[in-house]
């Protein structure tokens, strides 16, 4: 696409559907969700995405999920809600997270997988099942293990207490209820290596629990590394793996590990990617609306925010670009574009050195996680989302949101 068509293109989004705006690349997300997926399948084919709606729960993006076969990985009921109003099945629906909500209740009914984050809530799960003894139900327990990452989890069942074994006790002694899979994510933890030891340990929980007959699932979470752009993978000060690396170091000996097993007895293996598949197939259009300098400092205003483009836009810089719109161009050095909240803090690209000019439009990449989803009503609604195919065309995702979205859950007092 020329420079010139770029420009054209961004006036005619944001003239359409207001600035800031987020573009979803869709074929671009199709092409890498299958890359990833094809990587995984050949050294495990019982592999299967379970796709993070927390990440980014746009419906757009968890249909295409739904279409490539995927699983919903949830962890509200708000979230599950959303799964089944784009009706995926229960049994397609991994209920996940520490504040299972009532319809815990209607998807363990339903048959859905769900993973205990701690034994006061095996406990609520088991009385529900207890008291409902003429149908029976599974639950997987979510692992909390020591890989060697740098923090304490909060997450899961202490393994290295007898609280992962009371679990499986509680589970086991309850007539009704089979113990069906073991889960684990493990956060900041992307290298392979990683990988392949969260893989090890989840293997020897697996044989000591399971030792006859594999579970239903063994689920490891998300956080690999997907494909990421130079500025992005510059960050990391690493070597950024491939889908076949983690294949090859942390999948291949998965299927050793049940080779032997027919494939009947063979266990589903999900992983729950998030940022993985999103991050870069999202960019958001926004408009520089003031440039000034304050005591030899230049500061460039956009009319977006760092709750729009995610806690990731203050780790470092997104990749950036400047699409000239606007006049008088400036030659900036050292800038800080900043957003519309009002915080000191809310500096969305650090030291901009280049040309700039009030009108102009700032493209961001890489924001399509942790960002849409997680913008506040502070100050000002969210902005539209539109998707973008490689042949060119445009549609609305969701529509900029009104100061009347925002205030229509607030009681006013009669007049
Ligand atoms: C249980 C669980 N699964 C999946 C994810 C998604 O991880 P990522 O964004 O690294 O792909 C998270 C993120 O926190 C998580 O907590």
């Amino acid at each position: 696409m020329t420079e010139q068509n770029k420009i054209n293109e961004a006036r005619s989004i944001l003239a359409k559907y207001g600035s800031p705006c987020y573009i979803f690349h869709s074929d671009e997300y199709i092409e890498n969700y299958r890359s990833h997926e094809k990587a995984l399948k050949a050294a495990y084919p019982k592999y299967e995405v379970a796709y993070s709606f927390k990440t980014n729960y746009a419906p757009r993006i968890c249909e295409i999920v739904k279409s490539l076969g995927g699983y919903a990985e949830v962890v509200s009921d708000m979230e599950y809600c959303f799964a089944k109003k784009l009706g995926y099945e229960n049994s397609r629906i991994i209920y996940n997270g520490p504040i299972k909500g009532p319809l815990l209740a209607e998807h363990m009914y339903a048959g859905g997988i769900v993973n205990i984050d701690s034994l006061d809530e095996l406990d609520r799960a088991l009385s529900y099942c207890r008291e409902n003894p003429d149908h029976t139900y599974k639950i997987g327990l979510r692992a909390n293990i020591d890989i060697g990452q740098p923090i304490i989890s909060r997450f899961g069942i202490d393994t290295s207490s007898s609280d992962f074994e009371d679990a499986v006790q509680k589970i086991r002694s309850c007539g009704n209820v089979t113990l069906s899979g073991l889960h684990c994510h493990i956060s900041k933890s992307r290298t392979v290596e990683s990988w392949a030891r969260r893989m090890k340990i989840m293997l020897e929980l697996a044989d000591r629990y399971f030792p006859d007959n594999p579970p239903e699932y063994i689920d490891l979470g998300s956080g690999m590394f997907g494909v990421i752009e130079p500025e992005v993978a510059s960050f990391f000060k690493m070597e950024i793996p491939s889908y076949e690396d983690y294949a090859r170091a942390a999948i291949a000996p998965f299927y050793e590990h049940y080779r032997s097993f027919p494939e009947e007895k063979q266990p589903i293996l999900f992983t729950e990617p998030g940022t993985t598949l999103d991050n870069r197939y999202v960019s958001l259009l926004s408009t520089v609306t003031a440039i000034k300098e304050v005591r030899g400092k230049t500061f460039a205003a956009l009319d977006t925010s760092k709750f729009n483009l995610g806690k990731i836009s203050t780790d470092f810089n997104l990749p950036l670009k400047v699409l000239p719109m606007g006049r008088p161009e400036k030659q900036l050095k050292d800038a800080d574009f900043v957003g519309y909240t009002c915080l000191e803090y809310d500096v969305v690209y650090r030291s901009y050195s280049g040309s700039l000019a009030v009108g102009d439009c700032v493209v961001f990449g890489n924001v399509g996680g942790y960002t849409n989803v997680q913008k506040p009503p502070f100050i000002l609604p969210q902005c539209a989302m539109v998707e973008k195919k490689s042949d060119g065309t445009i549609s609305l995702m969701k529509r900029t949101e009104t100061w009347q979205d925002v205030m229509e859950t607030y009681i006013y007092e009669e007049e």
